[in-house]
Parts: C-alpha cells; structure tokens; sequence
C-alpha cells in the first residue's frame, strides 16, 4: 500500500482575538497584516509550499473578508489590468490562486479542538496539517514542509515545538518526550502537560501552532470533555491519541512569531519588514536613527 500524503491543511480561524481589541472587534486577527499581507496569507503560502492540494478555513461570524482576501476581484482586476498596473494584477492573482480553498463555520469559538473537529468531513479519512494562522513561521524550508518530510520518515501525528525558556512556559502545552537517536530534533512524545508552572514542566519544548495529525484524532476529540476555560482543547485530544497511537515531537528551524500577541506581532513586522528588498534598507536606516532607541 502506499504511504499516505499530507494533501489537506485545516486553518482554525474562528476565534475571537480578545489580545488584539479593539482591532479585533470589526476585522479577522487572521487578516492583520504583517507588513502588507495578511497573517493568514503566509500560512497559505507556506501549506501550498509544503505541497498541500486544498486549504480548509475554519471561520465565524465577523471572518468573510478572509473568504473575499482568497477569492477573485473582479473590480480590483479590471482597474489594475486598464491602468497598466501588471505588478499588482499579478499579486491579486497569485492570491486568488493560491490552491483549492474551502470553508466551514464554527458556529461558537467553542476551542481549537471543537475548530479541528469542524473540518472532519472536508477532511475525511487522511492525515492532514493543522496551521494556526496566527503563527507566523520564517523558516529557510516551510516549517510545514519540514514536518511532512519527517511524517514521510516516522509516519505518525507531529507536533512542532520550540524551546522556551523561564516562565515563559506556562503559555504552553509543553511535551515530556525523548529524542531519536536517528534524528535529535524528532521527539518521542511519551505525555504532554498544558500550561505547566515553570517547575512542573517536563522539558522546554513547547507546542507551537503547526501539527499533522492522524484522522483518529476526530474520533477521540468527539468523545473528550469539555477542558480549559469551557474549551474543547486540542491539547486534551491529542492527550487521548497518544493512548492509542505514536505521538512524535518536531524542533523545526526557523523563528515563530506570535503575530495573534501584540509584542509578537511587532516583532514579525520588524524582522518581515527588514527582510524586504523595496523596504529593507530604509527601514534599518530610519530605526538605527531613532532617537528612542538612543537613549
Ligand atoms: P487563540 O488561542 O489565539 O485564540 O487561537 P483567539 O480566541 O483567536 O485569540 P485570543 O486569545 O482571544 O486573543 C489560535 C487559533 O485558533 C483559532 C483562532 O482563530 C486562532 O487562529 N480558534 C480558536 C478557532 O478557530 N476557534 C476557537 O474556538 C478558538
């Protein structure tokens, strides 16, 4: 038989962005843009670049200017094809191009794990990606694209993680795992614990918003309790899978940001901002001059 393909990237996108109000209250956290694109946009971009064939946006009520961000435009098009503006046309296009996108509705920000479970039947009876848009990752290789070739290899459910140190923690679920001794950076997950206090957490490897998950997990979220704050937790799910099936851990490369936290997301803009060819340098110029950082 062959060995299944990580054809399908579910995107949780229904959650209210309480951290980011009052920007949050009539626009998508999803759709602040880092720089100028979207956060979501690179999460897009970084699952077709990971070789996945359909996005599936998990969204709610207050989220369809993501459905129109991924959709053709028309007006936007004839303007800039009648005004010669063949950049900007080709941008607009790679976007609405940007692979097969479907959609579902949370109906409440029940949790993460209650948004995964959303998307079972666009799913179906495959492992799949699970990317929470607000991560935004800057990695040399796609982080997710990095975890599928580890997939290919362990083929089982991987959870990315990055090594966070101090109380910084207990923002996390955080894996009690051991390295392969054919790959350090893979971890045998043996138990997770969300949001430990510093002394209790079992190693610095934090979970972070990049999974593949085995299709059993709908199975199991279906049947877990209600968690966290009233939430059905993904953590909690995934807790339930690790009884049942192997479990690995990946330490990607790359840097992560937070962009759903307010300091996270200035960091993204900076480091996004510095990167940037047509922007780069005058950025670095205007910040190395500030008088606020002189002092
Ligand atoms: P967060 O933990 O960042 O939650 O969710 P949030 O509610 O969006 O933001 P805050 O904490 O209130 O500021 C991580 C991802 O999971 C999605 C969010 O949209 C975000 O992309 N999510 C969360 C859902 O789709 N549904 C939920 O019920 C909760």
């Amino acid at each position: 038989m062959s060995k299944p393909k990580i054809r399908k990237a579910v995107f949780p996108a229904a959650g209210l962005g309480t951290r980011f109000l009052p920007a949050t209250k009539a626009i998508p956290k999803e759709m602040l843009p880092v720089v100028d694109k979207p956060i979501i946009q690179y999460g897009v971009e970084e699952a077709i670049a990971a070789g996945c064939e359909q996005i599936i946006i998990v969204t709610g009520r207050g989220k369809t200017v993501i459905e129109d961000h991924f959709d053709i435009s028309v007006e936007l098009e004839s303007q800039l094809e009648s005004r010669g503006k063949t950049d900007l046309l080709a941008m607009a296009r790679h976007i609405s191009n940007l692979g097969r996108v479907a959609y579902i509705r949370q109906k409440e920000a029940m949790g993460l794990g209650h948004a995964v479970l959303m998307a079972r039947d666009l799913v179906g009876d495959e492992p799949f990606a699970v990317i929470l848009p607000d991560d935004v990752i800057d990695a040399p290789t796609p982080c997710l694209k990095q975890m599928i070739e580890v997939f290919e290899d362990v083929q089982c459910s991987i959870l990315a993680t990055q090594v966070v140190e101090g109380p910084g923690i207990s923002a996390y679920g955080v894996i009690d795992g051991q390295p392969l001794e054919s790959n350090p950076r893979v971890l045998e997950v043996r138990g997770l614990v969300e949001k430990p206090k510093p002394a209790a957490a079992p190693s610095k490897n934090a979970i972070i918003g990049r999974y593949i998950l085995t299709p059993r997990i709908f199975e199991l979220l279906e049947k877990t309790p209600l968690g966290a704050g009233g939430e059905l937790q993904l953590t909690d799910g995934i807790k339930a899978l690790l009884e049942h099936e192997r479990v690995c851990g990946y330490s990607f490369e790359g840097t992560r940001y937070d962009a759903g936290d307010k300091l996270g997301f200035l960091k993204a803009t900076v480091e996004f901002a510095l990167q940037r060819e047509d922007l780069g340098e005058a950025f670095r110029q205007w910040l190395h001059d500030l008088p606020a950082l002189s002092n």
